[in-house]
């Protein structure tokens, strides 16, 4: 089915505490808020994509507890097809830790659980879901040996693969070259390349190095300084959305699943991107993982207004 969205990923349940800043290594700081929420780079993707009118399968892995039976639920609930999210009878559900402090910005520690038993067998199990014309969306929350045997399914059937490299650890050329799109963000990029990247000449130069190692196309999202786009042919920057920032967390998981539906249809790199671009601004705007990613409305009315 052209177009269809396939993400082989993680998912996580997010344990969300507000604070007014980040602590300091050994300080304690009280903080205020507790929620949980879905998330999960992986799980994240699958349900940007859904929302904004994707036909879209996952592949993963959760355990048998109560987290696994909530994520599951909330995949269905987002018309997600989900059979390929196998529950592991010994591993608990992945669970991420995050503090969002006072201007929006989190960090992350993330225990991957059952995302950590992903096997390339797994995703050798789903390969019928991988058709020509439809986007793989792959992450780095699963192991390697999973993501490479995505990447080696999808190129033999035609898929598309468009690759988030979060969070980021090196990757050989034998994988990039095989990449259709990466989509790192500004640190990951400098962590890619091992390049300075503190000033958009950096990044640009950062962003052609890596695609000089094989990857077709580099887009790194740069969040309030907009998207860098590189193809074969151009480099565009596309002016971020002026939107008041509560949480930044899946904003980059916004952006891909949304870049990825436009892609399926059709949609020029630059546009795929406008997508992302929107879809990244509107998950800021409000609290959560999955429940800050827009619907297809708010996507639209966004773009209208730009
Ligand atoms: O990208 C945001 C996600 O990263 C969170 O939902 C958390 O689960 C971690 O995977």
């Amino acid at each position: 089915m052209a177009g269809h969205i396939v993400v082989v990923g993680s998912l996580n349940m997010d344990l969300v505490v507000r604070s007014p800043r980040h602590p300091s290594p050994g300080e304690t700081l009280l903080g205020s808020d507790f929620r949980t929420f879905p998330g999960g780079k992986g799980a994240n993707q699958a349900v940007a994509a859904a929302r904004v009118g994707g036909i879209v399968s996952m592949v993963g892995r959760v355990g048998q507890d109560d987290f696994g039976t909530a994520l599951l639920q909330n995949l269905a609930a987002n018309g997600v097809d989900a059979v390929q999210v196998k529950r592991d009878a010994e591993a608990a559900t992945g669970v991420a830790l995050i503090t969002v402090a006072a201007n929006g910005q989190n960090t992350i520690v993330v225990a991957p659980g059952a995302n950590g038993l992903l096997a390339p067998s797994d995703v050798t199990a789903a390969k019928d879901l991988f058709t020509d014309g439809d986007v793989l969306l792959l992450q780095l929350e699963i192991p390697l040996a999973a993501v490479a045997r995505a990447v080696e399914v999808a190129r033999t059937r035609g898929t598309r693969v468009v690759l988030n490299p979060a969070p980021a650890q090196s990757l050989d050329s034998a994988l990039l070259k095989h990449v259709d799109v990466i989509v790192p963000n500004q640190s990951e990029l400098g962590l890619l390349t091992g390049m300075a990247v503190e000033s958009m000449e950096d990044v640009t130069a950062a962003a052609h190095a890596l695609r000089a190692t094989g990857v077709k196309n580099v887009i790194v999202t740069l969040g309030s300084e907009g998207v860098l786009v590189i193809d074969e042919m151009n480099t565009s920057l596309l002016p971020p959305h002026q939107v008041d920032v509560v949480d930044t967390t899946a904003a980059g998981d916004a952006f891909v699943g949304a870049f990825a539906v436009a892609l399926g249809r059709g949609g020029t790199l630059v546009e795929a991107a406008r997508w992302g671009n929107a879809a990244g601004a509107l998950a800021v705007t409000k609290a959560g993982a999955q429940p800050s990613l827009p619907s297809r409305a708010e996507l639209e009315q966004l773009l209208a207004t730009a």
